[in-house]
Order: structure tokens, then sequence, then C-alpha cells
């Protein structure tokens, strides 16, 4: 059995796995109203409350599943990239948990745990597939010529695309995480939307960019004001410049590469209009398309459990005194 924590950004999650990957437990805590009065994420509020809140979530995870921590057979943790004080309170307290049961403890790198989950079974992912992660943190594209080792295609070069989200909602007075209240708004508006940006320059041609597009949003909300019937067709137009733009990007890549497949995950791919421009984009193209499932989009301890498991069995894991392991905020830029 495999404990795993994730708390790299603003989610407290704990599960537990068996060695054949059945989820016996899987549990978040969400720090969205905390955060919410402030906009975005406070790293220090967020590390203070991971800490408070891991030690009851791993409690209830082996009252509620009915296992015993000495059944362990290792841990694994996301220990980057994300916030360094986060990622501390994982580590410190699971390398005390791993130190008193004698247990390896497992790092895991977070893009990788997403991308993970895109896929049910570690068969599903061809050698030279593409992988698209799109979160609060990240919109990176990504070859993966053998699983999990990946290079990096292309990337924001500026805010994260669940960040763009997250503006445009700001802008509409919604709260935070702008994402599904954007989503939701967007789904009562029917017809044409505002074409925000004709063209986006990047310095490569898969890069992608967000803040001219938040800009351009930012001033069409001030000409057309938010009274609550506009409200739709804002949403609609911040959702399709969006979507459009990774869309546009992701397609020159699938073009120019024509991998047989294309994983995507992050809490960005959890939005329905972005899922089906997708499917469209990968049918067009003839790549097979895997999307996480929707609940396991965004951060969550299940897709580090299964990374982790699938490192245990490889064998190539750390054990005590746990030296290796440290945060790695910038994981991959070190
Ligand atoms: O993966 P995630 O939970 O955390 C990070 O690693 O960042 O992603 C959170 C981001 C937020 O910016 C949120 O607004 C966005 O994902 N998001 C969505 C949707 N659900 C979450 N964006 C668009 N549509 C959604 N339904
Ligand atoms: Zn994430």
């Amino acid at each position: 059995m495999i404990l795993a924590l994730e708390t790299s950004c603003d989610d407290t999650s704990v599960a537990l796995v068996d060695l054949t990957g059945a989820i016996l437990f899987h549990r978040s805590l969400s720090q969205i109203s905390l955060h919410a009065p402030f906009g975005g994420v406070v790293p220090e509020l967020a590390s203070r409350t991971h800490a408070l809140h891991l030690p009851r979530l791993v409690e209830e995870a082996f009252r509620e599943s009915g296992r015993e921590i000495s059944e362990l057979s290792a841990a694994a943790l996301t220990i980057g990239p994300g916030l360094s004080g986060g990622l501390l309170a994982a580590i410190a307290y699971l390398k005390g948990l791993c130190f008193f049961s004698r247990i390896p403890l497992i790092p895991v790198h977070h893009v990788r745990a997403h991308l993970r989950v895109a896929v049910g079974s570690l068969d599903e992912i061809p050698p030279e597939a593409l992988g698209l992660v799109v979160s609060g943190g990240h919109t990176h594209l990504y070859r993966l010529s053998r699983w999990p080792d990946l290079e990096l295609l292309a990337r924001t070069t500026d805010d994260a695309a669940g960040e763009a989200f997250d503006k445009g909602a700001k802008a509409l007075g919604l709260s935070y995480p702008g994402g599904p209240e954007i989503e939701r708004l967007a789904s009562r508006h029917e017809g044409p939307v505002d074409r925000l940006v004709k063209s986006i320059q990047t310095p490569s041609s898969f890069d992608m960019s967000f803040s001219g597009l938040k800009t351009a949003f930012v001033s069409l909300v001030s000409r057309e004001g938010k009274e609550p019937e506009r409200q739709p067709f804002l949403a609609a137009s911040c959702q399709e410049a969006i979507i459009s733009h990774i869309i546009d990007r992701v397609g020159k890549a699938l073009r120019h590469f024509h991998p047989p497949a294309l994983l995507v995950g992050g809490g960005v791919a959890a939005n329905g209009a972005f899922r089906k421009a997708l499917e469209a984009l990968c049918g067009e193209t003839g790549v097979s398309l895997h999307v996480a499932p929707r609940p396991l989009c965004g951060d969550n301890a299940v897709m580090v459990a299964l990374m982790g498991l699938e490192i245990f069995r490889s064998g190539q894991f750390s054990s005590f005194p746990y030296d290796e392991i440290g945060p790695r905020p910038r994981w991959d830029e070190d």
C-alpha cells in the first residue's frame, strides 16, 4: 500500500492506493475560501494550512480505509514544481512518518503526475507522444519520447492559462478560482463572441501568451459594462479567446510532429468547451487524445500515488535518511 500527499499549491490532498493501483482513500481539502479574498493563492497562508490539515487527513485515511500504517510499502509526495512552503510542509511531515515506519519515501514530479492520470495504464502512452499541462501554474507543452522523460517544447511566455481564466473572472467581479465561474457563465451564452485578439506574437510558433488577451478583455469589459445580462457574453468571449489560442498552438505542434497521441492534464482540462475543442483538433489531425478524467484534472494525491507506485515498482527510490529529498519549487528550471 502507498500513501501519497500533494501540497504544491492550495489543495491538501491525501490518497492511499494498494499495489495494484486501486484507490483505497482519496480526500482533498481545498483552501479556496481562505485565499479568495486575496484574488490568488497566498503562499505563506497555504503552507501553514497544509501543515495544519495533513495530520488530520492522514488519520482519516487510515481510519476510514480500515488499514494500518504498518501495512505501508512506501510513501510518495510531490516535491516540485510548486510553492516551496507547501512542499516543505509535506516533506517534513512525511520524512517523520517514513523514518518512524522505516519505509521508502518517493519524490514525485508534479507535471508528470498530471500527465500520468491522462491515461488509465502506462501501456497507453506510445513513444513520441506530446503532453500538455494547463493549470494555474503551467501552460507547458512537452515531448514524451520515453515515459517518464519530458522534454519542454513550448510554454506560456507570461501567464498560465488558468491564471488567464482567474484574471478574466476577476475583471468580471467573479470569485476565485475563475475557471469554473467563467465556464458556468459562458455556457449560458449563445451566438457570436468578441474575437479579443487577432494575432499573438511569441518567440516560437508553439509558445503561448495570455497577457495581451487579458488586456483586451479588461478593455472589452470596461466598454461593455459588467451588468448581469452582459456577463455570459463576456465570459464566453474570455473562454473562447483562451481556448482558441491554446488550440492554435497545440494544433501547430501536432501538425509539425505528427505524434500518435496527445496527453492532457491540469485544472483547465476540466473545462468542457476545451475538452470538445481538443477532441475536434485531434479528430482533424488523426491524433489519439487522452485527457485526465475531470475529477483528476486539478491537483490531487491520486496522481501522486500512481506515479509513486510506478517508481516503487521500478525499485529506484530513496531510503532512510532520504537525503536527496527536498523541495524543488522550479524543478524544470533547476
Ligand atoms: O491544476 P490546478 O488545480 O492547480 C495548479 O496546479 O495550478 O489548476 C487550477 C487552475 C485555476 O487557475 C482554475 O481557474 C483552473 O485551473 N480551472 C479551470 C476550470 N477548473 C479549474 N479553468 C477553466 N475551466 C474550468 N472548468
Ligand atoms: Zn497542478
